[in-house]
């Protein structure tokens, strides 16, 4: 047994090393759970560079965007806030670098479908009132459709390949996007309201939250993948699949709640593309929402299921099930909001598939509009 424990020390102990002094049970809960968020909490590896030069196309001008400070680090992107010139009266963007490019490739294709208005020709992203192409000077009527959802992502317009003078050359991978100024991801929202969110406040957001998914969910999109012996289409709901408190972003404009939604996730095991997934993460939204503190993703997780305001104890026993709240012997939050697919794929007692239970994120904005002050104590 202790050679045992010898042995997996010595295997842990350089990984958490070379992981920037990260716990080992911070290692741990990162490798088993699909909601990494951790920007602030891990020292990232910046890259040493004020401008970020775009490709040279057709032999044009490379377009340049000016670096103003790093808005997030993660594990496998930065995030920049930039210029796209020298002065100040030049347009801000979010430029995020990455080292995947299969996470890049899925993201600059998700944004750009639900870009506002496309060219039909380059596929680029153009802006509501242009009615030549900027980019590729077409001209017409045939601009692609707006989606459902496309208002609530930022628009994307540039992606390339970038190689880092500071890594060897290493080549990462740039999206460059609408800026969502002014707005702060859901966890710096709540942790912002000292008192908590008003209750009020709390079921805007939350019912903005959901007719958003609503509308994201309505989507079908259709994938192709190569199978042994032929082609296999797949039609399925759009779906976000990382819908964790960091990559919702909210912001009071003139009384007015406004939420935007970032960095879609390409399907994985660990991160499946389920309408389910969605709504167990807007469930942990609704009981952060009520939350105080600095950290309110710990916060929500130690809620006391039977302690929080009566309306919003039956908001997340609709949402998940109530009587998955039982299977679960949940009496924290964490005891339901921790379960991943062995725990939602099984069967209950009756033989039933406990995700079954979960409602649609449709049924849950029908249930906001009908049952007004859940926050209310
Ligand atoms: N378009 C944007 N507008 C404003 N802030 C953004 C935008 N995109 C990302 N951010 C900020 O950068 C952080 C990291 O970006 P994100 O796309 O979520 O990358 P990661 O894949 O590392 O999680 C976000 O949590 C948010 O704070
Ligand atoms: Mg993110």
């Amino acid at each position: 047994m202790n050679k045992l424990v010898l042995v997996a020390a010595m295997l842990i102990m350089p990984m958490v090393q070379a992981m920037n002094s990260r716990s080992v049970i911070d290692l741990i809960n990162w490798f088993t759970k699909s909601e990494p968020c951790m920007q602030r909490k891990i020292h990232h590896d910046p890259v040493g560079t004020k401008v970020f030069k775009g490709p040279k196309i057709d032999g044009r001008k490379r377009k340049t965007y000016f670096v103003q400070k790093c808005i997030g680090a993660g594990l496998e992107n930065q995030a920049y806030l930039v210029r796209d010139g020298p002065t100040k009266n030049d347009t801000l963007l979010c430029l995020k670098v990455g080292n995947d490019v299969g996470g890049w490739e899925y993201e600059r294709d998700f944004l750009r479908e639900r870009a506002d208005k496309q060219c039909a020709k380059c596929s680029k992203s153009v802006d509501k009132d242009d009615e030549q192409c900027p980019h590729c000077g077409h001209t017409g009527d045939d601009w692609k459709k707006i989606t459902p959802s496309a208002p609530y992502f930022p628009r994307i317009h540039d992606a390339f390949e970038w190689k880092d003078k500071n890594r060897d050359g290493a080549l990462k991978y740039v999206l460059v996007m609408d800026f969502f100024e002014g707005f702060k991801t859901l966890k710096d929202f709540v942790a912002s309201y000292a008192a908590g969110v008003p209750p009020a406040l709390a079921q805007r957001v939350l019912t903005e939250i959901v007719r958003i998914t609503a509308l994201m969910h309505t989507e079908m999109v259709t994938t192709i993948r190569k199978r042994r012996g032929g082609m296999k289409t797949t039609t399925k709901p759009l779906c976000h699949a990382d819908y964790h408190e960091c990559n919702i972003m909210v912001k009071i404009d003139n009384g007015q709640v406004q939420v935007r939604v970032i960095d879609p996730h390409m399907p994985s095991t660990m991160k499946p593309h389920n309408k389910y997934t969605d709504m167990v993460f807007v469930a942990k939204h609704a009981v952060m929402l009520s939350c105080r503190g600095n950290n309110p993703k710990d916060e929500m997780k130690e809620a006391v299921i039977n302690e929080l305001p009566t309306g919003l104890r039956r908001y997340i026993h609709e949402a998940l099930g109530a009587s998955n709240f039982d299977e679960a012997k949940a009496l924290k939050f964490k005891d339901i909001s921790d379960k991943n697919e062995a725990f939602w794929g099984r069967k209950n007692s009756e033989n039933i598939k406990r995700h079954k239970y979960i409602k649609s994120a449709d049924d849950m904005h029908k249930y906001l509009r009908q049952n007004l002050g859940i926050f209310n104590a």
